[in-house]
């Protein structure tokens, strides 16, 4: 696509979300690479007034880099939609599809693709017993961060569960074990990152900086890497995206290619050059400004 080659792009980036902070960075970074790559870039802050700063910026192209709700969850692709700007990532619907992960994995479970026992309970059924034999995981049904999983032990207090939950949580089986990471860039699963953590059971300390580090790819065995890419290039499918997605696994080894199970898929994944989305295609030969130039020429409407 030619005519793109120097188009005008608009970076979405920060918005209200509870993951702005990341999104600020993602989007600074895709903006500095996409002018370097010679498109004419515009970056605005998704706020209240979006619909204004996308007109006053007339761009041809909105590159999103926003994370979390409003960015990831169909809102601002229905505004996109309805502007007729072409936008990168995934659509509407699957992007509203995925933020929600009761009902995408039910999607995915339908799709023959192996997901952790859960169920939706209220947070002050969870507080007064277990919704499911210990251990098990607590997270909110609907946030792109990481903040508010709670992973309840064997011989767990239900009642310590925070009272800041939602007033609906989602109970899923606890899965030991590793976390692996698979990109899909259009029709092709690139690589296996496993994300290696210090903490036990301190799932906010691989968020924090030096809190974790990735090995890619993963140094996992030939079966469980083939699984990966087959499930997330499935799960993506299955979900409607497109662009580029990311879908998280945690797999338990000593269960072999059984222990393997798809937490999520995220449609809006981390974009700064450490990221593990960029790690996976620099992997695969694919520059940072490459994979960028790829999303914007990838970009359209009605997706
Ligand atoms: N069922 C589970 N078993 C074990 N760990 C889990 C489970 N669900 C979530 N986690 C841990 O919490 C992290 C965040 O959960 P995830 O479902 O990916 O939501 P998000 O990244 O959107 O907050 C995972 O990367 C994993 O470390
Ligand atoms: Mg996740």
């Amino acid at each position: 696509m030619s005519s793109r080659t120097s188009a005008r792009i608009a970076v979405l980036k920060g918005g209200p979300s509870a993951e702005r902070e990341v999104s600020l960075v993602s989007g600074v970074e895709c903006a500095a690479a996409l002018r370097n790559e010679g498109f004419d870039v515009v970056e605005i802050d998704a706020g209240p007034e979006v619909v204004r700063d996308l007109k006053a910026a007339r761009p041809e192209i909105v590159f999103n880099a926003l994370h979390g709700r409003w960015g990831e969850d169909g809102c601002v692709q229905g505004i996109l939609e309805w502007l007729r700007i072409p936008y990168t990532h995934s659509g509407v619907l699957a992007s509203a599809l995925a933020m929600d992960k009761t009902r995408a994995k039910q999607v995915l479970a339908a799709a023959g693709l192996p997901v952790p026992k859960g169920k939706l309970v209220g947070r002050d059924e969870a507080r007064t017993a277990h919704p499911l034999p210990p251990p098990y995981v607590i997270k909110p049904n609907n946030e792109g961060s990481s903040v508010g999983v709670y992973i309840v032990p064997d011989g767990g207090d239900p009642a310590r569960i925070a009272e800041d939950m939602s007033e609906v949580v989602l109970v899923e089986e606890y899965i030991s074990g590793r976390e692996l990471t698979t990109t899909v860039m259009g029709d092709r699963a690139l690589a296996v990152t496993d994300i290696v953590s210090d903490g036990w059971y301190d799932y906010h300390a691989k968020y924090a900086p030096g809190g974790s580090h990735h090995v890619i790819p993963a140094q996992i065995p030939a079966d469980i890497e083939a699984a990966c890419l087959d499930h997330a290039l499935r799960a993506h499918r299955a979900l409607g995206c497109r662009g580029v997605s990311r879908t998280d696994f945690r797999w338990d080894e000593a269960r072999g290619v059984e222990g393997l199970y798809l937490l999520e898929v995220n449609t809006q994944p981390g974009m700064t050059p450490t990221s593990l989305v960029p790690e996976q295609a620099a992997l695969s030969g694919i520059s940072f400004g490459a994979l960028v130039r790829w999303m914007v020429e990838d970009a359209s409407c009605s997706r």
